[in-house]
């Protein structure tokens, strides 16, 4: 039976865990309370605290850790992680074995808005933000796991109760009517990482995202009025956009998107 381990059992991670487990997995990982750690084992995940901010208790995870085959990092760059996103993710991969190998769920927004057709070998970098940090992670990744890693560039994330839409309800004045969506579907992630590990893909960089390129506007008002929300307001301005290129994943894995969010 194949050992993963997920460092970050949060909104992506923890049903992850758990289609994982459905499908014969064996499955641990790590939340950054205690209070949490117990609700999921009750669950029955084996799980432990680990705070990467803090390095308490690296020897025990190590020992947690030592019999995975395959890891994966779903610690977003947030606020308190951004000037050393990539230090923190590499401390998370290292407390895995010297075989195992290693899934990171980076982001699209790691293209700039210029990049008409996003495909996977088409970053600029131009300064020091949000998205060099995240290149430079990815860098780092590939730098030390080469071979042994898969690099996912994960589009807007939605389902299980997160939508952009419910946050952005009430707005008026939200840019780029015109601009194409770049979305996936919590479930289609999580069924592409499952197929990563089982047809063990690795040394790849994917986008992932759903076929759907609608604009913001157009989708935007359809999920809108699904929910039965008030439409958004856009103001009438257009800049350049981005559009994310998924052919890479769907030929390597010939996977379909379940999710398009088309009507
Ligand atoms: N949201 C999007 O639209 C989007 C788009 C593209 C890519 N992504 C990527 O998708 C992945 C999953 O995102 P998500 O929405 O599932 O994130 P999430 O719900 O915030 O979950 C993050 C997990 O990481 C853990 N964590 C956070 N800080 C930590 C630290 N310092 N040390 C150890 N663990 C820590 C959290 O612990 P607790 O459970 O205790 O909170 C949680 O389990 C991330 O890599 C993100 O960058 C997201």
């Amino acid at each position: 039976m194949k050992s993963i381990g997920i460092v970050g059992l949060g909104w992506l991670g923890l049903p992850l865990a758990k289609h994982l487990i459905q499908h014969n997995f064996n499955v641990k990982g790590t939340v950054t309370s205690l209070d949490k750690m117990n609700k999921i084992k009750e669950e029955g995940i084996d799980c432990k605290v680990l705070n990467l901010n803090l390095q308490e208790n690296e020897t025990e995870l190590s020992d947690f850790f030592s019999t995975c085959d395959y890891a994966i990092i779903t610690i977003p760059p947030n606020k308190t992680l951004f000037s050393s996103y990539e230090n923190v993710v590499l401390k998370a991969f290292s407390l895995f074995n010297d075989a195992t190998k290693v899934i990171f769920t980076s982001s699209t927004s790691i293209y700039s808005d210029t990049n008409a057709d996003a495909v996977e070998d088409s970053i600029k970098l131009t300064d020091y933000n949000f998205t060099s940090q995240l290149f430079l992670t990815e860098k780092a990744i590939l730098k030390k796991y080469g071979e042994k890693s898969t690099i996912l560039r994960l589009g807007g994330l939605i389902g299980d109760n997160r939508h952009p839409v419910k946050y952005l309800s009430g707005k008026s004045n939200l840019p780029n009517p015109t601009a194409p969506i770049n979305v996936v579907h919590q479930e289609d992630v999580i069924e592409i990482i499952k197929k990563i590990i089982e047809e063990d893909c690795f040394l790849e960089l994917f986008n992932v995202c759903c076929d759907n390129h609608q604009s913001r506007k157009e989708f935007y008002d359809n999920e809108a009025k699904k929910m039965g929300i008030p439409a958004l307001g856009f103001i009438n301005e257009n800049s350049i956009h981005k559009k994310v290129n998924n052919q890479k994943l769907k030929k390597k894995l010939n996977f379909e998107f379940k999710y398009n969010f088309f009507d």
